[in-house]
Formats: structure tokens, C-alpha cells, sequence
């Protein structure tokens, strides 16, 4: 692996602890103003320094945040399609030359497992990757988005796979049953969506089992900017990530956190 490579691969997955807090909020690219992000600057801001990696797309990278801010950034460099029409039928948006010049520590791309248009999106995978190989920039595929995927391991592990056989770096995919043997089948890096809200308990569960049965990290959206309190969120998620800190303390720092700092959106 060259040395740009490494570099850059180091400012996602932290050296220090093998690990990484992705913070994801590239949601608009197909939802629009999804809850919580109406404003993503404002959203973003106050997280930015207990997140290890920024996820998001283009615009709202150069629209609302500070290029001083020194955050990594993952770009999403995949999309065209909306949550109105086939989600599958994504391209990519974002010329390799553009995300260098946006100084990213790597780019991310969606595959479509399963759906009519699989041939098309892992393609566009394999084509990324070969751009991006070029000038040393890690590829992460992002697997399992869309309505009708059944998220079990089989399917998981499969779309995580292939993901890993074209040459992807970081593969992100969704915690399930046996997670171990999607972990273990695939033989690049794995982290982990939170998915849809839900109570904060049960997120810091979810990424607890995650890191404990081999996900290097979360790449978490809305189960962080959705909570009443995202920076006592992300800074458990945090502990639980890189010091292996079990889920019901984790939820106790949350609750002190939380009852220190006013709810975000009051
Ligand atoms: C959408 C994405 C999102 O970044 C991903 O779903 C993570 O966010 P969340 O934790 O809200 O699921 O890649 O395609």
C-alpha cells in the first residue's frame, strides 16, 4: 500500500485504537432535509471534535463547514436518485480530481446487492476504486441502502463481499444476527450504520455488540443528530468505540452528559 494511501486510510480508522467514530451526514443526498439536518452546519458544528471522520457530499462540505475545522472528511461521491424515485439507479457524482482538490481522506459509494441495477453500482464501485487507487485515496462502499434488502448476514456478508473483492478499503454495512461471520467473511475493515432512530440505550447497545464482534467503528447519522442531546451521544458512542466502555455505562455518561448541556434543539 503507498504511502498516500496509509495517510490517508490512518485519518479514518485512528492508528492509536484501530478504530473510528465516522460521523455521517450525507442523508440529503437522496432525503432532502431529513430531520436534523435542516441546517447541517448548525448541526454539525458542535460535533465535529468527537468525530474522527466526517461523512457527507459536496455541497454541504463546501456550503457549511469551516475548511479550518481540520476534520477528515469521507465524501459521497455517489447519488442522482431520490427517495421518490429508484434508489439503486445512483451514479457517480463527484470527479476524483474535485474530491483531491476537497483535500478528502477517502470517498464513498453506494452498491445496490440484489436489485435490478446490482451490475450497474458495483461497476460504478470497481470504477471508483480504479480512479482512486490512482492517486491513493481509500473507497468506502456503502452496502445494504434501499427499501427491500433483507438485512440478514447472509445478505449482509455477501454484499459486504463483493464489496471487499472489488477492492474497496472500509466497507460499511448494518449490524445483524451473527455479524461475526459478515466480519469474518469480509477481509477489509467494517463499520457500521446506525440506522433509523431509536432510544439512545439501544444505539449504544447496538454499537457495542458491533465493536465487540469485530466492526472496527460506527458511521453514524441519525441515532447521533437525531438525539435531543448529540454531543452527549457522540461522546458515548465515542468511549464505547475506542475504549471498549460497556453500553449501560456508556448510557449513564450519556444521561450526565446530557443533563450538563441544554437539548440541542431547544
Ligand atoms: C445513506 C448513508 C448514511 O450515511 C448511513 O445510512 C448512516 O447513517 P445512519 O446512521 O443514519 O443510518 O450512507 O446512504
Amino acid at each position: 500500500m503507498d504511502w498516500g494511501m496509509k495517510n490517508r486510510l490512518s485519518k479514518i480508522i485512528r492508528p492509536e485504537t484501530g478504530r473510528t467514530v465516522m460521523l455521517a451526514v450525507d442523508h440529503g443526498y437522496f432525503l432532502g432535509p431529513t430531520s436534523g439536518l435542516e441546517e447541517p452546519g448548525k448541526t454539525v458544528a458542535p460535533l465535529l471534535k468527537y468525530a474522527d471522520t466526517l461523512m457527507l457530499t459536496r455541497g454541504v462540505l463546501r456550503a457549511c463547514v469551516d475548511p479550518m475545522a481540520g476534520v477528515p472528511i469521507v465524501l459521497r461521491v455517489s447519488g442522482g436518485t431520490s427517495v421518490l424515485g429508484n434508489l439503486a439507479d445512483e451514479g457517480t457524482t463527484v470527479s476524483m480530481r474535485d474530491a483531491i482538490r476537497l483535500n478528502v481522506a477517502g470517498v464513498a459509494l453506494s452498491v445496490f446487492v440484489g436489485s435490478e441495477l446490482e451490475r450497474k453500482s458495483l461497476l460504478a464501485l470497481a470504477d471508483l476504486i480504479n480512479d482512486a487507487q490512482e492517486y491513493g485515496v481509500p473507497v468506502l462502499a456503502v452496502t445494504a441502502v434501499g427499501r427491500e434488502m433483507v438485512r440478514d448476514a447472509r445478505y449482509l456478508g455477501l454484499a459486504c463481499r463483493i464489496s471487499a473483492e472489488l477492492g474497496a478499503n472500509v466497507v460499511k454495512t448494518y449490524y445483524c444476527e451473527d455479524f461475526e461471520k459478515v466480519v469474518k467473511n469480509c477481509p477489509v475493515p467494517i463499520v457500521i450504520a446506525g440506522g433509523k432512530k431509536i432510544p439512545e440505550k439501544e444505539a449504544l447497545e447496538l454499537s457495542y455488540n458491533a465493536i465487540q464482534r469485530g466492526a472496527v467503528g460506527v458511521d453514524m447519522g441519525r441515532n447521533i443528530f437525531q438525539s435531543e442531546h448529540p454531543v452527549a451521544m457522540i461522546r458515548a458512542v465515542r468511549e464505547i468505540v475506542h475504549a471498549n466502555m460497556a453500553p449501560d455505562k456508556a448510557y449513564d455518561m450519556f444521561n450526565t452528559l446530557s443533563r450538563e448541556n441544554k437539548p440541542a434543539f431547544a
